[in-house]
């Protein structure tokens, strides 16, 4: 993709579609920011007429489309609604970026001109330039690698993007462009990996993957394979996989952006399940395909340190992703069965669909072992947060009030919203286990905390946050702004809370 900005007149920009970005008044009015008024003037007011006429309300995400007719380079405009004037922020600047740049890709445009940005408001120019890239690189993605053409357009997406700026401060628009075509390409990488079929997407092929990645950015990389597994220890993670052919795989990945430094710096930690059968306790049929996504809190790690690796924060910070398959067969592991984890805790099985907490609770323990704080690990770990909080928020359990107010702070930087879920004591009581030191579930009641409840039992002294994306992860149905499945959350959160960390 060539990203871009451009000075030139509005008139003059060449393109198959110019965006602009139109907010309301009170008074249901038009509010034109500089580059909309000058479209307006250039199309003899045809923009202010569709709000008098009442074609057009500028509500957000609302797009109508002007073909210019010679009066522009252009040929086509696409004006998008920003909603009520006084509630613009750089969020709906994104929404209505993704929007009109996914309509514009369908309706067979290859190169956009953005010009949303905001002059009459408080919106800085750099954090604006930055979340429409950002945003319509991540509505702009598709996956559509196991399609023919014939179906699916590939090849004909946007090749090119100019973004219309009015300063002379090219450096940093260039910087701007630059940090959020890196966090959506972080976002995008991740979303491939989730979307790409459980056949595929094996655990060796997620290593694999996850090393690539590593050597293109300049990461350490280290991936286990099962005899050191063993070696380690790691019963969840033996337990849970012994059931598939295909072997069990431990990522590691390093950046160091202080090795001179005396913190040991913070841990990624992600689920890695590549097909969540539910094993023995095994799961109905019916949209049993949607658990390929069960490596997303993997998928979200990695691509978070692909942006980390790119921008280049002074912090150190390590990745560490558990990844299997969770099937049954004769050599499955069983309800009944104890397992003894890396730390030496043992856990009673119950259900061996309550399979992430397993191979989670060994990498949490390789995180604490190693001294690594804050943890923080990523799961599409329960049911229970989808009844709870849908899929608008992650669920955000954490043992440190600090921690949890930069991970929502951080949140809502990237866009990502985050809700604080308990962790009280009582809730203990749910996984007393009689013959092991704890019991895998504690039933119906609040199973996604008592799932976090058992994660706090492995990350020693560390200060810790657990990440549920079960609600979050995937979409079963597309909005304006994202195609369906994966979403990449976590991606843009995570980079952006270790920029805010090393600060
Ligand atoms: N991977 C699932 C959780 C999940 C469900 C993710 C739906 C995305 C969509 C997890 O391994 C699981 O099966 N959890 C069970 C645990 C239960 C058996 C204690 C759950 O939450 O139902
Ligand atoms: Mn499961
Ligand atoms: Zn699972």
């Amino acid at each position: 993709m060539d990203i871009q900005v451009t000075t030139r007149p509005v008139r003059d920009v060449q393109c198959d579609a110019f965006i602009v970005g139109v907010a309301r008044d009170e008074k249901m009015g038009p509010v034109l920011p500089t580059y909309a008024a000058t479209v307006d003037r250039l199309l003899d007011g045809l923009i202010s007429g569709l709000f008098t006429d009442g074609e057009f309300k500028g509500n957000l995400g609302e797009i109508v489309t002007l073909h210019t007719m010679g009066h522009l380079a252009t040929r086509r405009v696409i004006v998008v609604g920003l909603g009520a004037q006084e509630k613009v922020t750089t969020q709906s600047i994104r929404r209505a970026s993704a929007i009109a740049a996914r309509h514009a890709q369908e309706t067979g445009a290859h190169h956009l001109a953005l010009a949303l940005h905001w002059n009459t408001l408080s919106l800085d120019e750099e954090q604006s330039i930055q979340a429409q890239v950002e945003s319509a690189l991540l509505g702009l993605y598709t996956f559509r690698k196991y399609q023919h053409t014939e179906h699916n357009g590939n090849g004909k997406g946007v090749s090119q993007i100019r973004v219309l700026v009015e300063g002379t401060d090219k450096g940093s628009y260039e910087q701007a462009i630059y940090h959020g075509r890196v966090l959506a390409e972080a976002t995008n990488f991740t979303r491939d990996l989730v979307n790409e079929p459980p056949n595929v997407l094996t655990p060796s092929e997620l290593a694999h993957r996850a090393v690539t990645m590593a050597k293109h950015v300049g990461l350490e990389h280290e991936v286990l394979d099962k005899a050191k597994i063993e070696e380690l220890h790691m019963g969840g993670l033996l337990g849970v996989s012994q059931g598939s052919a295909k072997p069990p795989r431990f990522i590691i990945l390093r950046y160091q952006g202080a090795p001179h430094g005396t913190e040991k710096g913070l841990a990624l930690v992600g689920k890695g399940i590549t097909f969540d059968t539910g094993g023995i306790s095994i799961k109905p049929a019916e949209r049993m395909d949607e658990m390929k996504g069960d490596m997303a809190g993997a998928a979200a790690v990695l691509g978070a340190m692909q942006a980390i690796a790119l921008l280049k924060p002074s912090i150190n910070v390590t990745a560490l992703i558990p990844t299997c398959e969770n099937m049954p067969s004769s050599t499955a592991y069983r309800p009944g069965d104890i397992l003894r984890i890396m730390n030496g805790k043992t856990i009673e099985i119950v259900n061996t669909d309550a399979e992430g907490r397993l191979i989670l609770a060994d990498a949490l323990s390789y995180a604490a072992k190693e001294g690594l704080s804050p943890i923080i690990d990523l799961a599409t770990l329960t049911g229970g947060i989808r009844v709870a909080l849908g899929k608008i928020m992650t669920g955000l359990f954490c043992n440190d009030e600090q921690l949890t107010n930069e991970i929502i702070a951080a949140g809502r930087i990237a866009g990502e919203k985050f809700w604080p879920m308990p962790l009280d004591e009582e809730y203990k009581e749910q996984i007393k286990s009689d013959i092991a030191d704890i019991k895998q579930t504690g039933g119906r009641y609040a199973s996604s905390v008592t799932a976090a409840k058992i994660l706090e039992q492995f990350v020693g002294n560390a200060k810790w946050a657990h990440l549920d994306i079960a609600g979050t992860s995937y979409l079963d149905s597309p909005k304006p702004y994202q195609e369906k499945g994966s979403t990449g959350v976590g991606v843009r959160t995570l980079t952006e809370l270790v920029l805010r960390l090393a600060e």
